[in-house]
Formats: structure tokens, C-alpha cells, sequence
């Protein structure tokens, strides 16, 4: 006689199992949302417990403050507000995502991610969750996987979030690295739409050889750089990773409304910026602020410009990125393109 199997838990959610096919679309930016820690850190705070100057360091980075995460406080509740306004921002709610991207390297716990967390908390039942760990570039690496999956017709709505906690990997006891980091989150919803351009012009690169010019070991989970190199470094792959993207996506430099780079120093933007012939009024400069978010700081940058009146829907953006691996990318996208349409 056959043993019967009582059920004795509720019935699983279904995933969704077939693929959406709707090719065709072109991927876009349809909302997005910011959320930094409430603790402040200025340079002056910096400068009762380090060999360090309010004046040196504005002066070699443009950093005056930071924001720490504290006590209990996760990476995962700040990446969840984000995703939650980038959500509301562009009319959709979690249930609609079919997959949540978060780009980290600096987690709540080595596992599970962020990211199936992020779902839960939004109401993404039924999506794929996955961390990607591409560094400073990592959420240009996103919106480039996130790009794909909806032009392939995998997926409808995508989140991606770059989230950081870089107070976690910092030698507070030194000040050559205590003072350029700081915590994050800024996510955008990407979606498919009738679009010119949309996420379109992107460039991925990466160059393993120069691993241990900027890295953290598992053991002493600090991060350590060789700065002169990494900067030198960063300014020639962004420039030319965003020449590349520029041509890719048909357009000039001219075309460029706003250059959001990755907010490291503002004397590697202006440099990347001054070299690719983009004037100052069209750089964005967030890191005076937040300081160094790794991945979290060009959708934090994205959502300051907009809240600053510098970012209309159809606005071309160019983007470029460079971290630990070393890895880098630059890309080319229209701001909301269409508000009205998120198919
Ligand atoms: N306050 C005062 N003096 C300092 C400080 C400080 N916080 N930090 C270093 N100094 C001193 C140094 O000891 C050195 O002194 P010395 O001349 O007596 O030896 C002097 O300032 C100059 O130091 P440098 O390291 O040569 O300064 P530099 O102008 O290169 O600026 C910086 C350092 C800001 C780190 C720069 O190299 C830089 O921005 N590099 C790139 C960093 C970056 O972009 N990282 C991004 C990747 S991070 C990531 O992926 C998570």
C-alpha cells in the first residue's frame, strides 16, 4: 500500500516559469530612489581622531562628509527604502518585479545576499534575487544585466540597487583610506518601453592583472589601495571606456546633458571629464557629500541630479565607473524617456 504524505506546510509560492517574451522593447529607466544612514560624519569630526585636515581633504578629494551606518542598522533596510521609492517613483509596485539585482560588496552577512532579502521586503514574491559583486562598477554592471534581461524578454520589471556599507571595510586608524568612504543605496527600475535609446551604449572591461593595487582580504576585510595608481588608473579605462560608449550609442559628447561618474574624488571626475571635453556645468559632483559609496554613489548621484532640477525626462546621460578587480564600465542612457509608458 502506498504511504501517504501529508502536507504539513502551506503550498509554495509559484515562480514564474515561463519566460515573458516581448522582444522588441528597449530597455529604460523608470524610477528611482535614494537612502543614506542618518549618522553624519564630517571632515571636522575626522579631524578630532586622525592626523587629518578639513582642508586636505577637500582639497585632495572634494569630500566633506560621509554617512555610517550604526549600532543594528542594516544594508539590507537601506537598500530596501531605496528599492521602495524607485518603485514608487515609477508607478510599479514590488509584486511586478521579476527580478532584484543588488551590486555589493560589503553585505549584511557572507550569505544569504542582500538582495532575496530586498525582495521579501518590497513584495517580490515571485522574483530571482541575486548579489553582484563587481565593485565600484557594480551597478553600471546591473543596469547592463538588467538591460538584457528585459530585451531578451526574460523579465519585465528589474530592479537594481547598488548598495554599500563601506564602513564595514575601512581602517578607521587610517588616514590615508579613513577618510574616503562612506554608506549608501540608490536603485533604479528598469523596464522595456517603445525607446530611442533607453540603457543602451554600454561598456563592460576588466583587467585582473591590477588586483592587488586596490583589494580586501577575507581575513582583514580593510581596504587597502595603492591611491596615485588607482587614480591614474581609473581616469584613462573611464575616459576611454566612455568615448567607447558614446560612439556605441550614436552619439558626441555634445549630445551629453549630464556626466554622472562615479563619485570617488572630484579630482578623478574633473580630470575624466576635462579629458573627454565635457564641461564643468555638465559633471555631477555628489561625492562632497557622501563620500565614496562604491556602487551605491552613481544611482545616489542620479537621484540628487534629478532632485536638483538637472535631470528632464529624455535627458542623455553618460556614466562611467571604475573599482577593485579592476573592472570598469561607461554607458549611455536616456533619463525616463517615457514617463507615461512602462510596458
Ligand atoms: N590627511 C592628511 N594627509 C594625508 C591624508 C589625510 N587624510 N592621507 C594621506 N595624507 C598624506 C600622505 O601621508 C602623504 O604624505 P607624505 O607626502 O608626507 O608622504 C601626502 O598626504 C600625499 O599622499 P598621497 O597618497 O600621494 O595623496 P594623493 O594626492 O595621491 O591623494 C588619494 C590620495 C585621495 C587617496 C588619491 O590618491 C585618490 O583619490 N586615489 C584614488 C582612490 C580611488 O578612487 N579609489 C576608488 C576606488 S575605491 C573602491 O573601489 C571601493
Amino acid at each position: 500500500m502506498a504511504a501517504t504524505i501529508e502536507r504539513t506546510t502551506a503550498p509554495a509560492i509559484t515562480p514564474r516559469l515561463t519566460p515573458r517574451r516581448r522582444r522588441g522593447l528597449t530597455a529604460g529607466i523608470f524610477g528611482i530612489g535614494d537612502a543614506l544612514p542618518d549618522h553624519v560624519i564630517t571632515n571636522h569630526d575626522l579631524e578630532q581622531r586622525l592626523d587629518t585636515s578639513d582642508e586636505w581633504i577637500v582639497r585632495r578629494t572634494g569630500i566633506r562628509e560621509r554617512r555610517h551606518l550604526q549600532g543594528d542598522e542594516t544594508l539590507s533596510d537601506l537598500a530596501s527604502r531605496a528599492c521602495l521609492l524607485a518603485l514608487d517613483d515609477a508607478g510599479r509596485s514590488g509584486a511586478e518585479v521579476d527580478y532584484v539585482i543588488v551590486s555589493t560588496f560589503t553585505p549584511d552577512r557572507v550569505t544569504p545576499g542582500v538582495a532575496p532579502e530586498v525582495a521579501r521586503v518590497i513584495g517580490a514574491e515571485r522574483a530571482g534575487a541575486v548579489d553582484l559583486n563587481a565593485a565600484c562598477a557594480g551597478f553600471l554592471y546591473g543596469l547592463d544585466h538588467a538591460a538584457a534581461l528585459v530585451e531578451s524578454g526574460r523579465a519585465s520589471v528589474v530592479l537594481v540597487c547598488g548598495a554599500e556599507a563601506l564602513s564595514r571595510v575601512t581602517d578607521h586608524e587610517d588616514r590615508s583610506t579613513a577618510v574616503l568612504f562612506g554608506d549608501g543605496a540608490g536603485a533604479a527600475v528598469v523596464a522595456g518601453g517603445e525607446l530611442e535609446l533607453g540603457v543602451g551604449g554600454f561598456v563592460l572591461g576588466s583587467d585582473g592583472e591590477q588586483a592587488d593595487l586596490l583589494y580586501a582580504e577575507r581575513d582583514e576585510a580593510v581596504l587597502r589601495m595603492e591611491g596615485a595608481e588607482v587614480y591614474r588608473h581609473a581616469v584613462r579605462r573611464m575616459t576611454a571606456a566612455t568615448r567607447e560608449a558614446l560612439s556605441r550609442a550614436g552619439k558626441t559628447v555634445d549630445d551629453i546633458d549630464l556626466f554622472v561618474a562615479h563619485q570617488a574624488n572630484v579630482r578623478i571626475i574633473g580630470t575624466a571629464a576635462s579629458e573627454l571635453g565635457i564641461p564643468r556645468e555638465k559633471v555631477m559632483i555628489h561625492v562632497d557629500r557622501v563620500a565614496n559609496t562604491s556602487s551605491a554613489s552613481i544611482p545616489l548621484a542620479l537621484a540628487q541630479a534629478e532632485r536638483e532640477g538637472r535631470l528632464e525626462p529624455g535627458a542623455t546621460i553618460a556614466m562611467a565607473a571604475f573599482g577593485a578587480g579592476f573592472v570598469w564600465g561607461a554607458g549611455v542612457i536616456t533619463w525616463k524617456e517615457r514617463t507615461d509608458v512602462c510596458a
